[in-house]
């Protein structure tokens, strides 16, 4: 084991593969030319590579996001804001029943430096894990140089809304040509006329012509803030790298195209739900599923999030519902 630029992270020299190996409490990681490969003290599991850094990207990019993180059916994070729950085979029926599951709990920064040393050792220069499938070359082979300002691109997270002076800006050719599959989208801005004074106050932006420029899919990133009232649309192609465990509803409204989700139980993954999206329509998600979606045509998804950070334990108290609304 060598240091790295962290003391928490523990990696070796680089393997015949030219890649680090990492361990984390008793996991372990390595990665090869197609797989990476993850141990623990009762079993080993093995995922492709590419979906293993999309889904790693994702998570370390979210700061492991709200509730349940999935990479597959066997391996993830659980976030408990502070802590992170790294598990493998414990939201699975067969693991559970055979006790071959695995959890250990980490601070934090430690998982995170570990998982982002990763991300950034195991991707390769030709390999982008935020675009589509489409727009990005393979992450394959022995090591081949590095894509860190891709892994490391910044979130958009707006303080109020984008386009408030001193606030996230709206994208610009310059910046963010339109995306091949959203040629079609309108590009004009709202004419704001704002009273002497109220400049800093008054802003609009044309939602469509901001996620028409996105280099990015399945990423959700934060527009507007009212409280803990949180705006996070994304635009998405081909399958969401992880399978989301909710640990809150969520309200999803399709603002262009078509999305399938598949909404399984979040502890066991019995299925629960095909759900098809098409532009127009609104959903909410419970609080205790697990859903992953896929979209052919990239599509334009608003996600409506609540912030606050009470809810989790409401729920477990039963003082706030698993389910978004009574009718
Ligand atoms: C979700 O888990 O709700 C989610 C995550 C990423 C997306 C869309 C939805 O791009
Ligand atoms: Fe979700």
């Amino acid at each position: 084991m060598t240091t790295t630029s962290d003391p928490t992270v523990r990696a070796s020299d680089p393997d015949a593969y030219g890649y680090r190996q990492f361990s984390l409490g008793g996991f372990g990681f390595r990665r090869d030319e197609y797989f990476a490969h993850i141990s623990w003290p009762t079993g080993s599991h093995v995922l492709s590579i590419d979906d293993f850094l999309r889904a790693l990207q994702r998570d370390c990019a979210w700061d492991f996001f709200y509730g349940t993180v999935n990479f597959d059916d066997v391996i993830g994070t659980v976030n408990h804001y502070g802590n992170v729950d790294l598990f493998a085979g414990r939201y699975n029926d067969s693991y559970r029943k055979a006790e071959l599951d695995h959890t250990e709990s980490f601070p934090t920064p430690d998982i995170r430096e570990t998982f982002r040393e990763m991300l950034d050792d195991w991707t390769n220069m030709t390999f982008d894990p935020f675009a589509s499938p489409a727009e990005t070359e393979g992450p394959w082979g022995v090591k081949n140089g590095n894509n860190t300002d891709a892994v490391t691109r910044r979130r958009v997270a707006a303080e109020r809304m984008v386009g408030v002076p001193g606030d996230e800006p709206i994208r610009t050719d310059a910046t963010h040509p339109v995306n091949r599959m959203f040629a079609d989208v309108a590009q004009d801005e709202p004419e704001v006329h704002t009273n002497p004074g109220f400049e800093a106050e008054v802003a609009g932006f044309s939602l469509f012509a901001y996620l028409s420029r996105s280099n990015v899919t399945w990423n959700p990133s934060v527009v507007s803030v009212c409280k803990d009232s949180l705006f996070c649309p994304t635009t998405e192609e081909y399958i969401l790298p992880i399978i989301h465990g909710n640990d809150r509803v969520e309200w999803f409204i399709q603002l262009s195209d078509e999305i399938r989700w598949n909404v399984d139980d979040r502890d066991t993954g019995a299925q629960r739900a095909k759900v098809i999206m098409r532009a127009g329509d609104v959903a909410a998600m419970p609080a205790d599923i697990r859903h992953q979606g896929f979209s052919t045509k990239r599509s334009m998804l608003l996600v409506w999030e609540n912030n606050s950070p009470d809810l989790p334990a409401l729920i477990a108290a039963g003082r706030a519902p698993q389910y978004p609304v009574d009718f």
